[in-house]
């Protein structure tokens, strides 16, 4: 999303500035094209040999410089930048944009350009919280720019409150997401669900799987810097929420079908990543099971008529519902069943150990799916906790596609790829 983009990354004069160097480099590591513009103030913070270092190209501050070079780069630098990036966006730099000033390089950039405008405000909470920095970002916003918020917590002067500047990952996000606005998932509404289920078996216990939950994450990250409203069902994962992705936080089977269900309703495509415990305790204890206690301590009686040994207690599964199976079998009713607004393209996933080709193909056949993408997962490049995938793509028609290792960022393009032209189709 970012390689070869035109980003000009505006610097005001705050303390969060020293911040912007680590944007400026992943940025530039990312590929993009990073031209550094500075107010006069942002250089009694960090010095321009800094971001240019990070850039490797010149950084440009001084609009009155003699020569008039400045002055003219201020036009060719608004005509090819993609996005504008305003990072941090000070009070001052702010009022002055909702205003139409032009009195330094930043706000003259910011003026000339007709790229997106990006705003990543810090400062102290009272200034950020003051009216007229509110109605100032209102206004902004009404005019199309993106406003990221700034986080909650402990401030460089000491205080608590909003005013920090978010995480660098999380200015990555909201920058790719601009960038794709108008990509080829733009107006669709997709859902992915990601990470393991956990089935309690009492409150500090559960059945679970090793799914990192990366490989959903980054279906996510993609749709989104494509241009769709992305949800995102999501077990317990380790991984922060992503930029601009509405996230639905489950724990159970029976919660992620829920919410898959409630979600789909108006979506475009359902991609299902999420590695669904089959089968959950019949009875979760509603006390924790103690080492020594006799008895089957919160499961069923009914069930539990084997008698405890001396060395553990047996353990009743039930199966959980199939999510996807389900879907399909709903689908079909005309009354009861689930209400879909638009053909939903339906992708699964396969996680096998043995015969995947095999597997995977029935899968396919039994969830009545448009996609499904099937991983071996006994490989140590591919499936659980994995950042590479390798995938073999099955399509309703028949073809199979066998793709080689790859990042879980480009399995995840693959498959929006097929995505994208299942829905031209429908
Ligand atoms: O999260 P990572 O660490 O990045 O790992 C990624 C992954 C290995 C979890 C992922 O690539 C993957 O293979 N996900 C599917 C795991 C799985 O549950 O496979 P399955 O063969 O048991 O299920 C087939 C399909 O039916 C899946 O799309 C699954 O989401 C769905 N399912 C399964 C069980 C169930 N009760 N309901 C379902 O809908």
């Amino acid at each position: 999303m970012l390689l070869n983009k035109h980003i000009i990354v505006g610097i005001c004069g705050g303390i969060a500035s020293y911040k912007a160097v680590e944007l400026v480099s992943r940025l530039q590591q990312a590929g993009a094209v990073v031209d550094v513009i500075m107010t006069e103030h942002a250089e009694d913070f960090v010095r321009p040999l800094t971001f240019s270092t990070m850039s490797h190209r010149p950084v440009y501050s001084d609009l009155w410089e003699p020569s008039g070079q400045a002055a003219e780069r201020h036009i060719a630098l608004a005509e090819i930048a993609e996005a504008l990036v305003i990072v941090p966006a000070t009070a001052n730099t702010i009022a002055k944009l909702a205003h139409g000033m032009a009195d330094n390089m930043v706000t003259a950039v910011a003026l000339a350009t007709k790229a997106p405008l990006l705003l990543a405000p810090a400062m102290y909470k009272e200034m950020y919280m003051h009216p007229a920095t509110q109605a100032n970002l209102a206004l902004l916003r009404e005019r199309g720019a993106v406003v990221v918020e700034p986080e909650v917590g402990r401030l460089a002067s000491g205080a608590f409150g909003p005013g920090r500047l978010p995480e660098t990952s999380v200015l990555l996000g909201a920058i790719s997401m601009l960038l794709g606005r108008k990509g080829d998932l733009a107006g669709r509404k997709v859902v992915v669900t990601a990470g393991g289920t956990q089935e309690p078996i009492d409150p500090v216990r559960y059945i679970g799987n090793r799914s990192s939950g990366k490989m959903g994450y980054a279906l996510a990250m993609e749709a989104r810097d494509r241009g769709a409203h992305v949800t995102l069902i999501s077990g317990p994962v380790a991984l922060p929420a992503p930029y601009g992705v509405e996230v639905h936080p489950v724990m159970t089977a029976l919660q992620m079908r829920d919410a898959v269900y409630n979600a789909i309703r108006n979506a475009d495509a359902l991609v299902m990543s999420a590695a669904v415990a089959d089968f959950r305790p019949l009875e979760a204890a509603a006390h924790k099971i103690k080492k020594g206690q006799g008895e089957f301590a919160g499961m069923p009686r009914a069930a539990g008529q084997a008698e405890r040994d001396a060395d553990g207690f047996p353990l009743y599964l039930t199966h959980n519902p199939d999510i996807l199976g389900g879907l399909a079998a709903q689908l079909g009713q005309p009354e009861g069943g689930i209400q879909l607004q638009r053909r939903l393209i339906r992708v699964g996933f396969a996680a096998e150990t043995d015969d995947v080709l095999a597997h995977a193909q029935s899968k396919l056949v039994a969830k009545q799916l448009d996609l499904l993408i099937a991983n071996d997962v006994s490989r140590s490049d591919s499936g659980f906790g994995a950042d590479t995938n390798k995938v073999f793509i099955f399509h309703a028609n028949g073809a199979v596609e066998d793709l080689p290792v790859m990042p879980k960022t480009e399995v995840a393009t693959a498959i929006w790829d097929r995505v994208v032209s299942l829905l031209g189709m429908a």
